[in-house]
Formats: structure tokens, C-alpha cells, sequence
């Protein structure tokens, strides 16, 4: 064998290599956008180049987020969203199912509309359409939430009475309705459903029965969120700065949906009579949050949103821990996914086959550790590198706050004076957080946690703190967990628990 064959041999084996252990990131100036123009999201985890988000590049706005639970998804939208408001004056409007923005939207001076607190949205309110058109939005809902397409005589029948309804309170089908006219509610639509039934001559008196009963389910006394007049108005949403529809004190899911799918259907309305300017930025960013009814069915409209944001500057987020619980029409023409930490394989086989990363990429998508993330992007150009990347970890802020925790209360004088034992731990918040969400924490003892240190200067005793984990309900066992992970010796564990005052019966 000649010298140039085995040279031969070894570059094309090393090109191989190095191919498969050093991924193509794109290029910076794909990554790296005009700061006053861009979001920043965090710094690529080969090359090292700060990755700032914009859409003039990429097909659409839209973004899709998928992830176990507390893999960073929730914590991912926040940042983008307080960096859009700061950037471009985006207005925001979060459809939180399960509340779990409440805190951060009121923290950050945000409007938390909740229907528990005697909220009420009139499904069948106009803002200024066509009474034909939401009628046929208001059966496409109950479509979507309902089995009343599998009853053509029922889905008539209802369909002639929301109409009918309108028509009673003077509106005219065809044309776009008056802003001051009030609209009639689904009590009004019952009634006439009712009408008809105790006048006793309709000919399928069964179908009668069975299309009351399920409008009946949306206007009980005390679950009639959608059947009284609106204390909100949607139309103004768009334009409020940020604002976090909270579902979670709904009933159950079909009434979360059902609220899910006008505001979306609304908000689409809104966004087709804006007139189309020229900036650069986005006006409106709606996130859905694990609304999974809400973002799987293809009759939804976000996938309207997907289809006809971008001329409007109108954005939308889906975030999911299941990708497949996504609709294909969303997740085929998201602008970007960010795919943080995934659990199932079969979520993973899914993604590579939308995405179609390598084997590489897959392996290090399994590997990936809180906030960590790959990010897919769809450019509008053909590109020459892969469109999938890594992120070292999303930056939600940064690292200033640092956090001592101190040892020094629990020690005897001659291990003071020690050098060989360490006194002092210091972390930056996000690594202190990290460490908190890794042992098994859930974030509500984990803001709990910070809310109690945080009175103490950033300064903290290591007995205030596992006291103020105990009084968050956190079990022993992860307390333990938790302060061998920052490198606590067992002998000074055992120590601060007989020092700790003893919590009152903790739960976990
Ligand atoms: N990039 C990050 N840097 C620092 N901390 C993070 C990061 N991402 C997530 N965290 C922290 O991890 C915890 C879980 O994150 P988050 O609530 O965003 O998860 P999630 O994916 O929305 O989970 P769920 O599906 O349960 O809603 C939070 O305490 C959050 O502050
Ligand atoms: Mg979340």
C-alpha cells in the first residue's frame, strides 16, 4: 500500500469523524442578528455564537416548543416574550390552561384575566362580524368539542337556533354587526331550543332532546362562563401588553377548549381587519401552553394563525410536552422548533422524521439537561448547512444574582479555622435553580424557596435554607439529595438536620 493511499485513508476517515463529532452549525451570520431587531436566546452550544431569533429570515414567526415536563418550555416563552415586548413593543396573550404563568405575568405587571373570578366570555359576541360568520365558528367549535357532527339533525337544529337568536335580537345575518349592539347569549339559543320542544310538534322529538342537552352542559347555573355577557372584551387584548388568559379554574377540559378555540377564533378576526404595516417586528405573539385540543385539531384556528400570521406580524407559540399531540399542519410549517429535553423515543422517531436531523443530532437531543435545547429553523432561501443546531442553554438572565450559602453556623471553631472544609458555596441563581429542578423540586416550592432566601440578602445560613425547603413541603429525602449535589459531606448533613428546628409532618 502507497504512502498517498494510506494518507487517502486516514483524511477521508478523519473527514468522517470530524463530520460526525463536530456537526455544521449555520453559519454566524445566520445566527447572529441586528440586537435591536432580534431576541436573543442563548449561545450555541458548538461554535459559541450568540443565537439572536428574528423571522425576516425564516418562513414564518411561528414557533413550536416541545419537551418534558420541566424541561424548560414555560421558561423558554416567558424569555422570548418579555425580550419581544422589549424589543418591539410586542403585545402578548398567553392561554394558560393549567395557570401556570399567573405569578410571572402579575409579577411582571401583566393583566391576569381568570374565570374564577367572575369572568365571563359571550361566546357568541360579535366584535363588529358578521352574525352568519361566528355562527358557523360557534358550530365549528362544538364540532371540534362535541359529537354533533355525527348528528346532522341536531347540528341543524342548533345551528338554526344560534341564528335565529341573532335575527331576535335584531342583528341582520349577513352584515357586520353594530360594536354597540348587544348580542344574545346561549340561554337565548337554549330557550329557543326549548320553545320548540314545548310546543310538542317537531317531528324528531329525540333529536330535540339530545341537542339541548349539549348546549345545556355549556349554560348550567355556575358553569355558564360562556352563556352570560362578556366581562371581557378579546378585540383589546391584542393591543394590552401582556395578558394571561387563565383557563385552569374552568371545569374540566372541554370548557378550557371551548374558551381556547374563540379567543383564537376571535383574535384571527382581529388579526385579518389589522391594516398591514411595515416594521420589522411582531405586534402579537399567542402562545398555547400543552392546549392540546386546542392545537391538534386541524379545524382549529391556529392553524389559520400558522397559515396567514406572517403578513400580519401576528405570532403564534405551541408549546407541548407531547409533539405529536400537535397538528401536523402546525408543526409542518412552524418557522422554528425549539425541541428541549424528550423523554420517549417514539416522540424522538417523530421529530427526525418531521425534522429529519441525524443520528448525531438525535443522540444529542437525548442527552440534553434542563434548558438545553435544539432549535430547527425553516429558512425562506435553500441553505447548505443543517437547520438544526444546539443550544448550550436557553439564557433566560443573567448570572448576576449569586447566592452564598454558608456554612459557618453549623461548624465547630478548629474546622473553621480548617482550610480543607469548605464554608462558603456560591451559585448563580440559574445553577442554584437548576440544582433545585434536578433533585425533583416542582416550581412552585422552587419560587417558594427563592421568596424565603431571598429576604436574607442572597446571604443564606445553610439551616435557613433547608428550613425553608422543609416549609415548602419538600421531602427529606431530596433535602438530602439535594445538599449532596452541591458537594455536602454526609457528616455535616446529618449535622444540620439535628440543628434544623423540626419541621412540622412534611407530605413528600
Ligand atoms: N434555561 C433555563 N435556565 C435556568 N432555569 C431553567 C431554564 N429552563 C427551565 N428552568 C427552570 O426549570 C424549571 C422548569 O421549567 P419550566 O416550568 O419552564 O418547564 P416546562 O417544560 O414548562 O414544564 P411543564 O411541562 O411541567 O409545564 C423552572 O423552575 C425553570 O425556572
Ligand atoms: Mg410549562
Amino acid at each position: 500500500m502507497g504512502l498517498l493511499r494510506i494518507q487517502n485513508l486516514m483524511s477521508n476517515e478523519l473527514a468522517k469523524r470530524n463530520f460526525i463529532s463536530r456537526p455544521p452549525e449555520p453559519p454566524y451570520e445566520f445566527l447572529l442578528n441586528d440586537p435591536t431587531n432580534s431576541i436573543f436566546i442563548g449561545i450555541t452550544k458548538l461554535f459559541g455564537v450568540p443565537f439572536t431569533w428574528t423571522f425576516s429570515s425564516l418562513t414564518n414567526p411561528h414557533i413550536s416548543v416541545v419537551g418534558i415536563t420541566g424541561s424548560g418550555k414555560s421558561f423558554f416563552v416567558k424569555t422570548f416574550l418579555t425580550r419581544a415586548s422589549y424589543v418591539w413593543n410586542t403585545n402578548a396573550i398567553i392561554i394558560d390552561w393549567a395557570g401556570e404563568y399567573i405569578s410571572w405575568v402579575k409579577q411582571s405587571g401583566g393583566k391576569v384575566i381568570s374565570f374564577a373570578r367572575g369572568d365571563y366570555l359571550n361566546i357568541m359576541d360579535l366584535s363588529g362580524m358578521r352574525p352568519i360568520d361566528r355562527a358557523k365558528q360557534i358550530m365549528n367549535s362544538l364540532d371540534i368539542l362535541t359529537d354533533v357532527g355525527e348528528y346532522p339533525e341536531q347540528r341543524r337544529l342548533t345551528a338554526e337556533a344560534v341564528e335565529q337568536a341573532y335575527v331576535n335580537y335584531g342583528f341582520n345575518l349577513a352584515t357586520p354587526a353594530p360594536l354597540t349592539r348587544e348580542a344574545p347569549t346561549l340561554k337565548d339559543v337554549l330557550a329557543l331550543l326549548e320553545e320548540k320542544q314545548q310546543e310538542g310538534t317537531y317531528a324528531y322529538p329525540a333529536e330535540l332532546e339530545n341537542a339541548i342537552y349539549r348546549l345545556r352542559q355549556f349554560s348550567r347555573e355556575g358553569e355558564d362562563y360562556f352563556a352570560k355577557k362578556s366581562t371581557i372584551d378579546i378585540g383589546k387584548l391584542a393591543s394590552s401588553g401582556l395578558v394571561d388568559l387563565d383557563l385552569s379554574s374552568l371545569p374540566d377540559e372541554r370548557f378550557r377548549a371551548l374558551a381556547a378555540l374563540f379567543i383564537l377564533q376571535t383574535l384571527k378576526e382581529k388579526m385579518r381587519m389589522e391594516t398591514w404595516s411595515a416594521s420589522a417586528g411582531l405586534k402579537v405573539i399567542v402562545t398555547l401552553d400543552e392546549a392540546w385540543k386546542v392545537a391538534s385539531d386541524e379545524r382549529s384556528d391556529a392553524v389559520t394563525i400558522i397559515r396567514e400570521g406572517r403578513k400580519y406580524q401576528f405570532g403564534l407559540i405551541v408549546a407541548s410536552q407531547n409533539p405529536t399531540d400537535i397538528n401536523e399542519a402546525i408543526f409542518s410549517n412552524v418557522g422554528t422548533t425549539l425541541m428541549l429535553r424528550i423523554r420517549f423515543e417514539k416522540f424522538m422517531t417523530y421529530l427526525q422524521g418531521s425534522l429529519n436531523f441525524s443520528e448525531f443530532m438525535r443522540a444529542e437531543i437525548s442527552k440534553l439537561g434542563v434548558g438545553q435545547a435544539a432549535v430547527d429553523m425553516s429558512f425562506n432561501t435553500a441553505v447548505k448547512f443543517s437547520n438544526v443546531f444546539l443550544l448550550e442553554r436557553v439564557v433566560g438572565e443573567l448570572p448576576l444574582d449569586t447566592y452564598t450559602i454558608t456554612l459557618t453556623d453549623i461548624l465547630e471553631p478548629k474546622e473553621i479555622d480548617n482550610p480543607e472544609i469548605k464554608k462558603e458555596y456560591e451559585f448563580d441563581k440559574i445553577t442554584l435553580n437548576a440544582k433545585l429542578v434536578e433533585n425533583g423540586l416542582n416550581s412552585e416550592a422552587i419560587l417558594g424557596i427563592f421568596g424565603r432566601i431571598g429576604e436574607q440578602n442572597r446571604y443564606i445560613d445553610i439551616r435557613r435554607l433547608v428550613e425553608a425547603m422543609l416549609k415548602e413541603n419538600v421531602g427529606k429525602d431530596t433535602v438530602v439529595s439535594f445538599l449532596r449535589s452541591i458537594g455536602l459531606q454526609d457528616a455535616f448533613i446529618t449535622r444540620l438536620f439535628t440543628y434544623v428546628a423540626p419541621a412540622a409532618p412534611s407530605s413528600s
